[in-house]
């Protein structure tokens, strides 16, 4: 060939090679965007192509400063993103990277006896040990579909006798602990998990005060010795993101162990604070209030969330989750809703408390769903008969205080004030103790054979 098209094909055989070394590398680039505003911790950005849930990079060119934030809305124009961790030192020039990838936590036995951040990271100072950890998981998973499930049958002991004895759960439950402030419920968890016979505990703690996570992790990592639990941590100074995480990646270990075949028990204390951390994010990102100030997402999220413990294929998740109430709870839309979502409800008792019965559980207000199919019928019919003499106990009581009560006109009544001494030795219970199932069960056959 020769004249202009050899021209031409010589220049061509020298660009190509560069057009495509050119495409290779835009294919690489980061897809860089830049943030236009930041109001309080919501931060907008201009970013192409990031889906919700992605995790993003910020990085400050001039100082190199580098921080996470995930993408919690999408606009016309901008992407609405959360930074996990503080927003200070962020600039106009601070550059947004998608990574292509959602929050993930590394899993795996050696995370057993350790207290972790939302994000996944070692809070007490050691780092984990990699050769223990298998991995990670996907923070934001979906639940398990219920036809991959199997089915509850075994009870879960948890070491408390009125909840062991008369609102027996199975594993595989989730329950809420409904209590008023300082009624009792971190300390009802506490025992709980010391108590239980689950293979592991994971332990979420959303909002809690500081000293509060110093006496938990003490009590239950450094007095235990080799640790079957996990906590998570993020206390009420940390940022709302965390506190919503801390729910989420609590969860997602408790899915980890319990794709091992292991029962897990996953307590959460509490819930209250995730939805008020949900409802901060929720409002700041633009969402409107719906009720209670409360944005329609968190309605979304908790059945989300909550659904995600239960029975597995193998293994399973029994979910305790602790709810803040304000008075009764009726006006609470929260307390309401995570009540329709669960398996069972243990409502505290302030009276109780006062009168310094612990734990503070108003068993003929509280139910467990699940009781009548996992136990047995020896189980069932004593805890029936021990319901019976408090609820007829209750009607009497008043009588009983002013002298009016007469003997002999029924027999129920008579047994139960008889028998309300026996009983209430058997419900109250001193922290940091427990009892298993069987002695629970023998404890409550004594009451009712009683004088029978
Ligand atoms: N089993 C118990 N035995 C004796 N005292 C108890 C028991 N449980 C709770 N208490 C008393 O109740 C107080 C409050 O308990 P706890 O911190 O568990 O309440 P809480 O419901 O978690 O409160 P908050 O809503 O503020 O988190 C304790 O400091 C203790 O005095
Ligand atoms: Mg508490």
């Amino acid at each position: 060939m020769t004249g202009p098209t050899a021209n031409i094909e010589g220049k061509l055989a020298t660009i190509i090679p560069s057009l495509r070394e050119g495409l290779r590398e835009d294919a690489v680039r980061p897809r860089k965007g830049r943030v236009r505003q930041v109001t309080g911790f919501v931060i907008h950005a201009t970013v192409d192509e990031v889906r919700l849930g992605e995790i993003c990079e910020l990085v400050d060119p001039k100082t190199g400063r580098r921080s996470k934030a995930e993408v919690v809305g999408l606009t016309d124009e901008a992407a609405v993103l959360v930074p996990l961790g503080d927003v200070a030192g962020l600039s106009s020039l601070t550059e947004v990277i998608p990574t292509g990838r959602d929050l993930q936590v590394p899993v795996g036995p050696g995370l057993l006896g350790r207290v972790i951040s939302a994000l996944g990271e070692p809070l007490d100072g050691r780092p984990l040990p990699q050769a223990e950890i298998n991995g990670s998981y996907p923070v934001n998973a979906y639940p398990p579909s219920p036809l991959a499930r199997t089915l509850i049958s075994e009870p879960i002991q948890l070491g408390i006798r009125a909840l062991d004895g008369l609102l027996t759960c199975a594993r595989g439950q989730r329950i809420g602990i409904f209590g008023e402030p300082g009624v009792g419920k971190s300390i009802l968890l506490s025992d709980i998990v010391s108590g239980t016979d689950a293979d592991v505990a994971v332990v979420a703690l959303v909002g809690e005060r500081g000293r509060e996570v110093r006496e938990f992790v003490e009590r239950q990592l450094v007095q235990q010795g080799k640790s079957r639990a996990v906590v998570v941590v993020a206390t009420s100074d940390r940022p709302a993101i965390e506190r919503v995480k801390a729910a989420y990646v609590a969860t997602t270990i408790a899915e980890y162990f319990r794709d091992q075949g292991k029962h897990v028990l996953l307590a959460m204390d509490n819930i209250t604070r995730f939805a008020r951390a949900q409802r901060e994010i929720g409002l700041a990102s633009g969402e409107p209030p719906t009720r209670r100030g409360f944005p329609s997402s968190l309605f979304a999220a908790l059945p989300r969330l909550l659904e995600r413990s239960g029975p597995g294929r193998i293994g399973s998740i029994t979910g305790l989750y602790s709810v803040l109430m304000e008075g009764d709870g009726t006006m609470d839309p929260v307390a309401e809703e995570i009540q329709a979502l669960l398996d069972g409800h243990v409502f505290l008792s302030n009276e109780l408390a006062q009168r310094n019965h612990f734990p503070a559980i108003d068993v003929l207000r509280s139910r467990s769903r699940l009781m009548d199919a996992v136990v047995s019928h020896q189980h069932r019919t004593h805890a029936g008969r021990i319901r019976e003499l408090l609820g007829r106990y209750a009607d009497i009581e008043l009588l009983l205080r002013i002298g009016e009560y007469e003997k002999g006109s029924d027999a129920v009544a008579d047994e139960a004030a008889a028998k309300i001494g026996r009983i209430n030795d058997f419900l109250r219970q001193p922290s940091a103790t427990h009892e298993t199932m069987h002695k629970t069960e023998e404890r409550m056959r004594e009451i009712v054979d009683e004088g029978s």
